[in-house]
């Protein structure tokens, strides 16, 4: 739902707390000068040594007066570290139940500072709209201590722009699917236009219209009616834009090819790509980017029901070719393709990325390190690395190829909906690119193992994540085609 801490800037502080950050050499890079020798001592006495997760409290009992000693490690140099830091920071506010403290005379650079609040606004997300026992937890304040209180201020703006989006993709993965149903999760992003951003909903009459098959089977056994959004940012003048497309399978129970029932409740989240292509889209209208990108998502649910699309059911997608639905769980790559053409012949866009939590299988072949990376494109493929390495969102390039594609014929229609039993997300990517025109450069992003965190991340508690949304943001700055 939202952040549990509240930074303010000000160039003096009157807060008692003081947080005095300590590297491994026992260098105080905060803090006032006299906190030095003090922390010299505690070294010796309570075995602070300032590495990242060690913190010290000391308290006066009677001023109340007191300073927070938080361990960073020997390197803060790089921006994913001061988030680390940062994060570490929050959870340590918390653990001594500090609920305003104050930060001074920092000696790290302005840039290293944003990242390390960043890290502490990250950490510090929390859903709980739906307790209605729990004690809600409380706000901490952090001010920020700084000579140039301006010019600090104005540059994480640019990082809580990011970081909205982020949050906004964590909400849409963690809100269970009787909630984020596809009309609600449209008119979530129809909310964006309050940014500058263009949103269109297209409905089943107008998919159907367009002649959507593959997307529209898909949804044809759920209540629910299946929607499409298109959200535009119109910041880079002529340019063609920058596509961005996402699955939104709003739930997956796999349809008439039933998802066993231990663990399913997870394919709520299997609306991730969707989620990652629109907190993207509202970090990118935050913070005003300087391009063209259009963010496209199909929004779905994958029921079984009397009007169940059924396994041997043949559909025609928007590009015309013809797919034999074998199995209607690997349905993520119906929903893409028909987004996929319709991106294409809509905009022509200078490249694509498409988002999903796809296969199941690259959750095998990479474990929940890294994404899937799939590309017919090097440039591209190299760009998606850098930003991913750079945002914490890092992604592993697969191979595609010739013998990969064969495992996709069909004895009835243009192609099968899966491939053979080994390489499933492989055969998925390139059934994906069986909808990219010649000469398009395009990226698919196998998310599946990223959407979800059983365990708290780098500057994320556990749960949905809000991958994507820093790597494309990133992304839309730093790709030249
Ligand atoms: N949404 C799933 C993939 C998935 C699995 C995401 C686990 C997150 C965690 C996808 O729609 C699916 O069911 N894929 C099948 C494909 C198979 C039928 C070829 C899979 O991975 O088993
Ligand atoms: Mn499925
Ligand atoms: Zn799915």
């Amino acid at each position: 739902m939202s952040a549990h801490l509240s930074i303010t800037f000000s160039p003096l502080s009157d807060v008692t707390t003081q947080i005095i950050l300590v590297d491994s050499a026992q260098n105080t890079l905060s803090g006032a000068a006299e906190h030095g020798t003090i922390i010299a001592q505690i070294a010796k006495m309570a075995s602070f040594e300032g590495k990242v997760g060690q913190s010290y409290l000391h308290l006066d009992a009677a001023s109340g007066a007191g300073f927070l000693a938080v361990g960073v490690g020997n390197d803060i140099s790089n921006g994913l570290s001061a988030e680390l830091v940062g994060a570490e920071l929050y959870k340590t506010l918390r653990k001594h139940k500090v609920s305003s403290a104050a930060i001074t005379e920092m000696t790290i650079s302005d840039d290293m500072i944003c990242a390390l609040l960043y890290g502490a606004l990250s950490q510090s997300y929390e859903f709980n709209h739906y307790f209605t026992k729990k004690e809600a937890t409380s706000e901490i304040t952090l001010c920020v201590a700084h000579k140039s209180v301006d010019g600090l201020e104005a540059q994480f703006a640019d990082h809580q722009g990011m970081l909205s989006g982020v949050f906004m993709a964590r909400d849409l993965i963690t809100e269970p699917a009787n909630v984020l149903y596809p009309a609600e999760f449209a008119a979530r992003c129809e909310a964006l236009r309050a940014l500058g951003l263009e949103v269109d909903v297209l409905d089943e009459a107008a998919m159907t219209k367009l002649g959507m098959g593959a997307l529209l089977g898909v949804g044809q056994g759920s209540r629910r009616e299946s929607k499409m959004v298109v959200m535009k940012w119109n910041g880079g003048g002529t340019e063609a834009p920058l596509a961005y497309v996402g699955k939104g399978v709003c739930f997956d129970t796999g349809g008439i090819s039933l998802k066993p029932a231990k663990g399913m409740e997870d394919m709520k989240w299997d609306m991730g790509g969707a989620a990652a292509v629109t907190g993207a889209m509202c970090a990118i209208a935050s913070r005003k980017v300087a391009r063209n990108i259009v963010g496209i998502i199909g929004l779905v649910e994958n029921m079984p029901d009397g009007d169940a699309q059924r396994p041997g059911d043949v559909v025609t997608s928007l590009s015309g070719q013809t797919i034999e639905v074998i199995n209607t769980d690997a349905e993520g790559r119906l929903v893409l393709a028909d987004c996929l053409t319709y991106c294409q012949d809509k905009f022509k866009p200078q490249m694509i990325v498409d988002l999903a939590t796809l296969t199941g299988a690259i959750l095998v072949a990479l474990g929940k390190d890294y994404a899937g990376l799939f590309s017919n494109d090097d440039a591209l493929a190299k760009a998606i690395k850098s930003s991913g390495d750079g945002t914490a969102e890092p992604c592993w390039q697969m191979p595609m190829g010739e013998s990969y594609h064969k495992m996709l014929k069909s004895h009835i229609a243009d192609m099968k909906n899966i491939g053979g039993p080994y390489g499933g997300s492989i055969t998925a990517a390139c059934f994906l690119e069986r909808f990219i025109d010649e000469g398009t450069p395009w990226a698919h992003i196998d998310m599946a193992g990223k959407a979800w965190a059983d365990k708290p991340g780098h500057a994320h508690p556990s749960g949905g994540t809000g991958f994507g949304v820093r790597l494309l943001n990133d992304l839309a700055e730093t790709w030249q085609g």
